[in-house]
């Protein structure tokens, strides 16, 4: 049941913390601060390419995936969501791998993509929430997050899971790849460790995130930016808006901006910009100046080192905890899911349930 809470989603919400701590901890080892992945179907060290495929939230968790392997393990990686990727005949290396990401386990487009994947001589890992569901048992490799199982509709501690593993992931085939010292996986996993109790703070304090969530309930228009691996939150940060409240949202890389969607700025459109201090900062505050500078009403999440600079032009700025840049996506997407929710009540939509969707989409 929901216990005290009025909705699945909103318990769900409240479960980030153990979730992520139960699902790092399956992954990496809190004495060492190595990562112990079980044997998988393919060898990291090895792989030519990486293929990833998925659909919704799970296919943007794969994304945030991409940038990490990409970044930490130098894996070329391709990506597509599952229902192009079937379609797309993509040329396959021999000895290739293909990465799936599913909470379900049973997605129609996922696993078609899976079999075609699987069909090419490439090995499958799959990411999945279910155990015994048709994506695991036809996999290669199964890494499971333990979410538990997720009612409301719309996904949220399943893709901080998936994220959670995903980023492990990383690191592990950094480390068998060489391209990760030692001392730089201790420094991450231990960064990785701290999400939950993070995840716990952000979740005591959601006066911000309400307020916030007041004025984007009055929008009919909504912009999301991101930059790097922050860059397929906003995608998320969109796609639960759009669904949980109905209003229209778009995502876009930051540095898009200026090729064509800030003629859209006006003041009727919050621009909701995921903007934590790192090696992205001001490239992505720039951005989110000349949107300022057209009249944009910036509303911002950052961290303590990122605040004082986008408050001289943000009208709203949400300062999450500091974390390392690695680990930012995770973090943010939790206040983007809160977000959602948040306005979805105040809109009076059925936040467990929005129309036309369905938990599990086993057709085409
Ligand atoms: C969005 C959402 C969907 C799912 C998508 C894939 O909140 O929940 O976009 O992520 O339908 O579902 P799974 O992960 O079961 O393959």
């Amino acid at each position: 049941g929901k216990g005290n809470y009025r909705h699945f989603m909103e318990k769900e919400l409240h479960e980030h913390p153990v979730v992520l701590g139960d699902t790092l901890r399956q992954h990496i080892d809190p004495a060492t601060r190595a990562v112990a992945l079980p044997p998988l179907p393919f060898d990291p060290a090895a792989v030519p390419k990486i293929t990833f495929s998925a659909c919704g939230s799970a296919y943007l968790a794969a994304q945030v995936g991409r940038y990490w392997i990409e970044q930490v393990a130098r894996i070329p990686v391709d990506s597509d969501v599952a229902s192009e990727l079937r379609y797309r005949d993509p040329p396959l290396p021999e000895g290739g791998a293909a990465l799936l990401v599913s909470q379900s386990g049973e997605t129609a487009d996922t696993l078609a993509a899976l079999r075609l994947l699987r069909k090419r001589g490439q090995h499958v890992l799959s990411v999945v929430n279910v155990a015994e569901s048709t994506m695991d048992r036809e996999s290669d490799g199964t890494l499971l997050t333990i979410a538990g199982p997720e009612i409301g509709v719309a996904s949220t501690k399943a893709f901080t899971a998936q994220l959670a593993v995903l980023a492990a992931l990383a690191l592990g085939f950094g480390r068998a790849r060489g391209t990760l010292s030692a001392a730089e996986e201790a420094r991450l996993t231990a960064a990785l460790l701290e999400v939950p109790g993070h995840a716990a703070t952000l979740l005591e304090g959601g006066e911000e995130i309400q307020a916030l969530a007041a004025e984007v309930a009055l929008a009919r228009d909504v912009l999301f930016l991101g930059r790097g691996s922050l860059y397929p939150i906003a995608l998320e940060g969109a796609l639960k808006l759009k669904e949980l409240s109905y209003i229209h949202a778009e995502g876009y890389a930051a540095g898009e901006m200026k090729h064509g969607p800030i003629a859209l700025i006006d003041q009727d459109v919050p621009v909701i910009a995921l903007c934590p201090s790192g090696p992205l900062f001001e490239k992505t505050a720039s951005n989110l100046q000349e949107a300022a500078a057209r009249g944009g009403r910036i509303m911002a999440f950052t961290d303590a080192a990122g605040a004082p600079a986008l408050r001289r032009f943000a009208e709203r700025v949400v300062t999450l905890p500091t974390v390392d840049p690695f680990v930012a996506p995770i973090l943010h997407a939790i206040p983007v899911q809160l977000l959602a929710y948040h306005v979805a009540v105040l809109k009076g939509t059925d936040v467990d349930q929005p129309r036309n969707l369905a938990k599990a989409v086993t057709v085409e």
